[in-house]
């Protein structure tokens, strides 16, 4: 097997596109693992992993506690309310005194961007980027890749649209650059207040028409609009904005057959994607949320050593 030299898992641009193939490659092994009437297997017995929550999730929080758990590391899972942040005591000091109990992966997820670079250059552990800001979530954009490499055999050359809150999105960020770095284009829509100025500059084809941007995708993945970050209105009202940006059947006239529809969750029903769409036949959405899980157990096994032991063998 290659070798993964990483210690951390950081975001899309520190992985090279070799190394992003190995994470999609051993994912599929992983992948086959949930599919045992035992799905566990002894790979990590031994090793630690901290889970550290700093806001809300469902998919990535649980995904990566069952990742853990089926490779067999003994996983613990904090959260900031129930952390003695509490009392004040801050990112630093908390991420030293975990250290001093000798983790070997932490899983962090945190409201400022930097927050898990900052660790990763202080702590000894590998730290994992579960989602930081505005700026990156490494490990949805990976398990994007993975669903659509699954259904289309390839990611280079197709087109991918990425639609509604950009200029709050994590995984827009992360999703262009890895789509890009592996051959695909990538076009993003949504309102004008919602599209950061320069985002061009990661690769990204700009329009302000949702009809546009699907009009060639083999590829359409829906934003939630992330209204915990929004400071002031940048739309009018949720059904004006459905109206406009919102993904429905009637809107979907304008889409190749076929095209398949993404969205990392949660999702607004109703508002950036009509139910319909949602749960319709051509909607990966659920195939996403499993592939959470293979490529969060890859990721556990790279950085912990995994592929440089089975290279050296
Ligand atoms: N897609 C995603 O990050 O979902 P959660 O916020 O539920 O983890």
């Amino acid at each position: 097997m290659q070798a993964f030299a990483k210690k951390d898992i950081l975001d899309m641009a520190s992985l090279t596109a070799g190394e992003i193939e190995l994470i999609l490659d051993t994912a599929g092994h992983m992948k086959e693992i949930g599919t045992r009437p035992v799905k566990k297997v002894p790979t990590l017995r031994g090793k630690t992993v901290v889970l550290f929550f700093h806001e809300p999730s469902t998919r990535t929080r649980t995904s990566f506690d069952i990742a853990a758990k089926r490779l067999s590391a003994d996983c613990h899972a904090i959260s900031a309310g129930t952390s003695s942040m509490v009392k004040g005591e801050t990112l630093i000091d908390t991420a030293r005194n975990l250290e001093a109990m000798n983790p070997d992966i932490l899983v962090i997820r945190h409201a400022s961007s930097g927050a898990p670079h900052l660790l990763a250059s202080l702590c000894r552990f590998s730290v994992i980027n579960a989602g930081d800001g505005t700026h990156a979530h490494p490990t949805q954009a990976l398990l994007d890749l993975m669903t659509i490499r699954e259904r289309k055999g390839k990611i280079a050359g197709l087109k991918l649209a990425i639609i509604g809150d950009i200029a709050h999105s994590r995984v827009a960020r992360s999703n262009i650059e890895g789509f890009t770095k592996l051959g695909a284009s990538v076009v993003i829509a949504g309102p004008p207040t919602m599209i950061p100025k320069g985002i061009e500059s990661l690769g990204a084809a700009v329009t302000f028409r949702v009809e546009e941007a699907i009009g060639d995708a083999d590829v359409i993945m829906m934003l939630r609009i992330q209204k915990e970050r929004q400071q002031g209105f940048l739309f009018s009202t949720e059904r004006e904005y459905a109206q406009a940006y919102g993904l429905t059947l009637e809107k979907l006239k304008h889409a190749r057959p076929g095209v398949l529809i993404m969205h990392p969750g949660p999702i607004n029903r109703g508002v950036e994607i009509a139910p319909e769409v949602a749960d319709g036949p051509y909607s990966l959405i659920l195939d996403q949320v499993e592939n959470g899980v293979a490529i969060r157990m890859a990721l556990l096994y790279l950085v912990a050593g995994g592929a440089r032991h089975a290279a050296s063998d």
